[in-house]
């Protein structure tokens, strides 16, 4: 199978998974326990927050480890305080969308910032009143498109706004600096880096008051209570530990191949690259091909062992056009034709030459 959907998520790393395994058999303890077998675990833990730490220069006591980038974003918004405003980026994930509609529904005033065609807030669609918190994403996961923080961050800076990223798309595929970003809370997820799925994190600055989703026994500083998983966290540490290390090898690497699709897309006539001018993630392209359904080409894809993911949001069984690329001003039937690729460490030259002629098969001599 030709694999090209990475921004759903990746492949376990062989590594990742042997720093894992032991957690699952051998050191089985309960890292709240106080015996050696306990202790173990908790070791384990502070070691994969420290790996953790490292790959986005943020202190490691500011990590609450959480079941993934969806819990860490519905945690992120839960500590807007009673009565609080909020705001969101028109293109943000559902796991941004859906709670803030929610406190919509329950009386928060929400305000959604507009993006301009390239999938980025520009600076006059900053908030006009600073709002008690705003969530702003690093990297769409359709697009590719990075959004450049610094302006939202210097403008809301000092007005008492909570700002939140959700680097989920971010994290290993570009250099992140939580320190320098300003922000207060930032998302993150373990299996978009070759990490175990059901692991991710939220990031917090100390002076930033959280508001736990889950109450008991105290783990994570008491702000996320449940026995850890430790075995994915200790997969997540590895995998960060691993992203940081091969960056730039896997940046340089995904970066050729979307550079050769691209120059294989400029030979399809009415190909649209979405964000092309916007700074990109090095691994992602979404594009739209004329007079053709993105679903049914991913169907016929697929029926040709190739894995890759369209723009458009499965809504009560029919498909949608992608609420991202509506945002950005793309009209409904060209952002039905979206298809992303987001390539891996593994994808190889021959798998996109591959993929360019059977899409010049299915699209343009069906
Ligand atoms: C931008 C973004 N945020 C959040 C998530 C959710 O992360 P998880 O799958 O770990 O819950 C995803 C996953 O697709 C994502 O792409």
């Amino acid at each position: 199978m030709t694999y090209f959907d990475h921004n759903a998520t990746t492949p376990l790393d062989e590594r990742v998974l042997a720093a894992m395994l032991p957690f699952l058999t051998t050191f089985y303890g309960n890292p709240s326990s106080l015996y050696r077998h306990g202790r173990l675990a908790r070791t384990a833990i502070d070691t994969a927050r420290e790996q953790l730490a490292a790959l986005i220069d943020a202190p490691a006591t500011q990590i609450i480890f959480t079941s993934g980038g969806t819990e860490a974003n519905n945690l992120a918004l839960a500590s807007l305080p009673p009565h609080g405003t909020l705001a969101i980026s028109a293109i943000e994930h559902a796991s941004i969308t859906e709670p803030a509609h929610r406190l919509q529904e329950l009386g928060t005033p929400l305000d959604i910032l507009p993006v301009d065609s390239k999938g980025c807030i520009n600076t006059q669609n900053l908030p006009k009143h600073a709002p008690d918190l705003v969530s702003v994403m690093i990297a769409n996961n359709e697009t590719g498109a990075i959004q450049d923080l610094a302006p939202l961050v210097a403008k809301l800076t000092g007005f008492g706004t909570v700002i939140h990223t959700d680097a989920v798309q971010a994290l290993g595929k570009i250099p992140l600096s939580f320190r320098q970003l300003g922000v207060q809370l930032m998302s993150l997820s373990s299996h978009k880096i070759y990490g175990p799925k059901g692991c991710g994190a939220l990031v917090y600055d100390k002076d930033t008051a959280i508001t736990p989703l889950l109450l008991g026994g105290g783990q994570e500083q008491a702000q996320r209570a449940g026995t850890e998983n430790v075995a994915a966290i200790v997969g997540f540490g590895k995998a960060a530990e691993l992203a940081k290390a091969e960056m730039a090898a896997r940046s340089l690497h995904t970066r050729q191949l979307r550079d050769m699709l691209e120059a294989g897309l400029a030979e399809c006539p009415g190909a649209i690259i979405f964000a092309q001018d916007a700074q990109r993630l090095p691994n992602t392209v979404q594009f739209g091909l004329p007079d053709t359904d993105g679903e049914m080409l991913l169907m016929k894809l697929d029926k040709k062992a190739i894995a890759i993911s369209s723009g458009s949001a499965c809504a009560s069984g029919g498909s949608l056009p992608s609420p991202v690329l509506l945002a950005m001003g793309v009209a409904a039937d060209v952002a039905k034709s979206a298809i992303r690729v987001s390539f891996g460490a593994h994808n190889t030259p021959d798998q996109v030459y591959d993929f360019i002629k059977q899409l010049q098969a299915l699209v343009y001599q069906a």
